[in-house]
């Protein structure tokens, strides 16, 4: 391999920054990684991983000789030339995105370089149209204060990997879309990528390519259209689950079952089959924060997003359907005992943002509901943020089981597949099961007495 390597300085080492920088060392670049928390960097630097991604601890140790943690950019390589930005960029309660954090790093970045030096400055974080020329004039202004003469580009680059298998999205992308206005940047963003472009790095054991995969398109555009084109994407595969999630209600109310109708019609190649799996619809830091970051940019323009609107409304009925079904079956909740059979967003990661599992439980607290949970990964991520929350945790599915009025599948995490029934069946008050992500065999289930509801069968 010829590849360039390159000095790259990742600041944020959350699920995006952390999965990128580790990801970029072991191919063979230099990387710093900073996060302001020193929580976060000291167990960093003890070679543990602060997020739970399959496989990420692995690669960090393969690719520790090229990895250095840190919590100050004052530690960052004086000839970077490199720098993702890959903090986090919350929701304000209007909507809007809160890029204060983005804007800090910037400063901060804008402090330390030298008159020497001609890094990209790239936009990893998802930030609304027009953050790029923030970036820049937020660092013209923060050098012109020293009288720095550094010529800096800045560009954007979206992130697209998915919790849970952050490595093979980072590794093996569909495409890599860089926004940019001077070929300089392109170029570095062009060597930064090069192994993953050429798919010319040695393949991790536990990362092998998948089947069918060809090397992953370079997109390049300018900075607006890269920064529209992650919005759209996510409002793109949000919208195709609210779209499946609307026609699982009707499902049910005709008597269809949605599995088959999602099967019918994904097979078309112009729909494609994934994304379409009814149930407690999206969660996650992304699609709930970037739906209505669009939502609100376009109001901007007076300009009402009316597809986009219908999917987040979609979305978030569909949590509170589980508990009328519930009502429905049990009919009173109040004094009844409900079991979560998973708390995490979705399965392989610890996390909990605009987690479905939240809100119902809320719902049935105030309800009256006793509430018991269980999760085999997120549970004590759960205890710390949610302790206000008056729920019983469990450690295992049989004893979240016990005297249970009714258990509700939260979480398809695969080792749910080989929960014994027959034993979490004597353990229950009543046999009730919702299976809030269609991972069950109804018939079985019936068979042994459970009264089953899936969603849109
Ligand atoms: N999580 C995903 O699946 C995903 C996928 C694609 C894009 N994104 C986007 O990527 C960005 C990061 O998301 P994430 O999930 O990795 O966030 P995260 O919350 O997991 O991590 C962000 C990290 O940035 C650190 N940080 C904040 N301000 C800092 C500063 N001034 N200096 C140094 N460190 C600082 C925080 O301590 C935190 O560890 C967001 O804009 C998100 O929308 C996320």
């Amino acid at each position: 391999m010829n590849n360039v390597q390159l000095k790259v300085v990742i600041v944020g080492t959350g699920y995006v920054g952390l999965s990128t920088g580790v990801c970029l060392a072991y191919l063979g670049h230099k990387v710093v990684c900073i996060d302001k928390n020193k929580k976060i960097i000291d167990t960093l630097k003890n070679g543990v991983a602060t997020i739970y991604e399959p496989g990420l601890q692995d690669m960090m140790e393969k690719a520790k000789k090229n990895l250095i943690f840190t919590d100050t950019l004052e530690d960052a390589y004086p000839d970077t030339n490199v720098f993702i930005i890959a903090v986090g960029t919350p929701s304000k309660t209007n909507g809007d995105v809160n890029i204060s954090a983005v804007e800090k790093v910037a400063e901060e970045i804008g402090d330390i370089l030298n008159n020497n030096c001609r890094p990209v400055i790239v936009n990893k974080s998802t930030v609304p149209i027009g953050s790029a020329r923030k970036v820049e004039s937020v660092i013209k202004t923060r050098l012109a204060r020293r009288d720095i003469q550094c010529k800096f580009f800045v560009a954007s680059n979206p992130e697209f990997l998915r919790e849970g298998v952050a490595i093979i999205d980072t590794l093996y992308p569909d495409r890599i879309v860089v926004g940019a206005d001077e070929t300089p940047a392109i170029n570095t963003l062009r060597q930064l990528y090069e192994p993953i472009l050429e798919q010319n790095f040695s393949l991790p054991l536990s990362f092998q390519r998948p089947a069918g995969f060809d090397k992953p398109s370079f997109i390049v555009t300018d900075p607006t259209s890269a920064e529209l084109i992650k919005y759209a994407a996510n409002s793109f595969l949000a919208m195709k689950i609210s779209f499946i999630n609307e026609f699982a209600g009707l499902a049910e109310k005709v008597g269809a079952d949605i599995k088959q109708v999602a099967q019918g019609i994904g097979l078309d190649k112009r729909i494609g089959t994934r994304y379409l799996e009814a149930g407690l619809g999206w969660g996650g830091s992304c699609f709930g924060k970037d739906t209505r970051a669009i939502v609100y940019t376009a109001s901007q323009y007076n300009y009402p997003m009316e597809l986009i609107q219908a999917a987040i409304r979609v979305n978030y009925r569909q949590r509170l359907n589980v508990v009328e079904k519930l009502q429905s079956i049990i009919k009173v909740i109040r004094g009844s005992t409900i079991g979560l059979i998973g708390l995490s967003f979705k399965p392989n990661t610890d996390d909990l943002r605009d987690a479905p599992s939240i809100d119902i439980i809320k719902k049935l607290i105030e309800l009256g509901a006793r509430v018991k949970v269980y999760d085999p990964v997120a549970l004590n991520e759960f205890k710390r943020q949610f302790s206000e929350l008056a729920v019983e945790y469990c450690d295992n599915v049989q004893e979240l089981s016990k005297n249970c009025d009714a258990l509700v599948l939260i979480t398809e995490w695969s080792e749910f597949s080989s929960i014994d029934w027959e034993k979490v069946r004597g353990l229950m008050r009543q046999k009730v099961f919702i299976d809030g992500r269609n991972m069950f065999d109804k018939a079985y289930l019936e068979k042994l007495g459970f009264t089953y509801q899936g969603v849109g069968r």
